[in-house]
Order: C-alpha cells, then structure tokens, then sequence
C-alpha cells in the first residue's frame, strides 16, 4: 500500500505502542485520529506530530463506550475525508492467580481490551465494506496465542481478540479488506506501570523484551504489505507452533519466561 495520504484511526495513542504506530504512521504521510482517555496527552502527542511535518487530529474517548469509538472513526472522515487504516490497540493487564482476579477487573479488562476491538471493528468495516478495501490491525499480544502463569484473565482477553481476528479475516478472504493481528512480547511502555497505578502489581518480565519501535516499525509494514499475523519478535512465533505439537513442554518453557511480581 501506498501509505501517503492515506488516514489512520488509532485506539491506545496516548502512549506505548499505540502512540509510536501514530509517529511512524506519520512520518510516512499518513494522517492520523490519536484515540484515547488523557486529552492532554493525546494532544501533546498530536501537536508533536504537527511540528515534524505531520497530520493529527484527537478524540478523548473510552473504548469501552461504543458510540466514544463511532465518534473516532467519524472523526476521520470529517478531518480527513475517509478511514483506510483502523487500529485496534487500547488495553491493559492485569497480574494475579485467578482467585485474586475480582469479577469486575475481568468485566472491565473485557470490556477494554476485546469490547474496545469489537467497538472498533463495527465502525471502521461499513466503511471499508462500502469502498471495497481498508485495513482493521488488531493488537493482541503473545499471550493470545500461548497464556503464562499469573495472567490468566489477561491472556483471556487477548486470545477473544485472536478468535475475532480469524473469523474476520476468513470473511474477508479474497477482498481488498485485510485484518491482521500483532503478537508482541514484553515490550517497555506504560503498560506495567499502568498495572502498578491502578493495581499495585509491579510486574517484570522475565523472558526476551522488545523496543515500542520495534514494534511500531512491524505495525508499520503490516500496513505497506497486508498480512495475517505480525509476530515483531520472530522467534516468539516458534512459541506458537511449539504449544500446538507440544503443550506440554510449551508449558514448562512458558513458566520460566513469564512475568514476576517485584511489590505485592
Ligand atoms: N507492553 C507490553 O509488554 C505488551 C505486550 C503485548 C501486548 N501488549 C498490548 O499492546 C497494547 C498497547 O499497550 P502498551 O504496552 O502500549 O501499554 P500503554 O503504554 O499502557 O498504553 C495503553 C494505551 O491504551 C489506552 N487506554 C487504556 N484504557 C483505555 C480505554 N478504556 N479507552 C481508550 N484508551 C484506553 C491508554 O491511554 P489512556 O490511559 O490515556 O486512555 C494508552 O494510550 C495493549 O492492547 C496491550 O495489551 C502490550
């Protein structure tokens, strides 16, 4: 795909991975809608993209608002006359054994991390179904594909997402409308720190990490060059062929490189 001109709606954009897809976006001349709770933030980060050149435009939302998702999406196309890009990237973790997942924190981190996908589905595929081309980018994590200890509720989640992604993309099949999925690994952003603010839980990872730009730079070409699944760390992709020939083993190998609580 081209990118230039093109116009992108991001869930997520006030930080993370979320706001680096935007920059790199951005940079390629794509005009970006920057989605999320903290309007500060997101114009700050707006602003920034304006002064290097760019084009942004923000919406404080809640993804877990249906219509707060509507309003992004329509946001493009009266900024910048259509939608070609959607992505879907807003979530959090959660850390804990199941016992100690309350209700309402699975209920809410339900409600963000697929709902806020699903929301962000049902508006962005009338439009794309109208022009017979768009591309939904859905951002899951690697615990979607194979769950670790501690993050059951989380891995729940994520794995919803995944079962969506494929269901859409075999509707899709054939058309100019591309769904993908992203399965990053441990990656620094303030996606832990989110977890110590309204939880407590500070988490580390114990396993590989990985830069947001890395995996801003593989969103980035899943853009130029549409394809199902962006695994940003390669090697975590053998993790997902690993636990379908050997669960097992896999589940033994996943204990060892999985989160760790530091403060309880
Ligand atoms: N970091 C990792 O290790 C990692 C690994 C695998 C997958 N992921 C996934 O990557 C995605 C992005 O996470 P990140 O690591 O970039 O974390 P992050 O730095 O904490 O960013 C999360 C973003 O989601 C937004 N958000 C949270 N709740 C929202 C809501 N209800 N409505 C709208 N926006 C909301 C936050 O903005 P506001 O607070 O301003 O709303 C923020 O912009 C998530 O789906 C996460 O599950 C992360």
């Amino acid at each position: 795909m081209d990118l230039h001109g093109r116009v992108a709606a991001i869930t997520g954009a006030s930080a993370g991975i979320g706001l680096a897809t935007a920059r790199h976006l951005a940079r390629e001349g794509v005009a970006v809608v920057l989605g999320a709770r903290r309007a500060d933030r997101l114009e700050s980060a707006a602003q920034s993209i304006r002064e290097a050149g760019g084009r942004a435009e923000t919406v404080a939302m809640d993804v877990t608002i249906e219509s707060d998702v509507t309003g992004l999406v329509a946001r493009a196309e009266t900024a910048f006359g259509g939608l070609d890009i959607m992505i879907c990237n807003a979530g959090f973790g959660f850390y804990g054994t199941v016992e100690d997942t309350p209700g309402d924190t699975m209920r809410r981190m339900m409600d963000v991390n697929f709902m806020g996908t699903f929301y962000g589905a049902r508006a962005a595929l009338p439009i794309f179904r109208a022009r017979g081309q768009g591309h939904l980018i859905v951002v899951s994590s690697i615990v979607g594909q194979r769950g670790i200890a501690q993050m059951s509720a989380y891995g729940a989640t994520k794995a919803a997402q995944v079962g969506f992604v494929e269901a859409l993309r075999t509707e899709f099949v054939g058309t100019g409308i591309h769904v993908s999925v992203v399965y990053p690994i441990s990656t620094e952003t303030e996606f832990r720190s989110a977890m110590e603010r309204d939880y407590g839980h500070s988490v580390s990872g114990l396993g590989p990490r990985q830069s947001v730009d890395h995996v801003a730079r593989a969103i980035l070409e899943c853009v130029r060059k549409p394809r199902p699944e962006v695994y940003p760390h390669g090697p975590s992709r053998a993790l997902a062929v690993l636990n379908a020939v050997a669960p097992a083993f896999a589940d033994k190998l996943v204990k060892k490189y999985g989160r760790r609580r530091e403060i309880t």
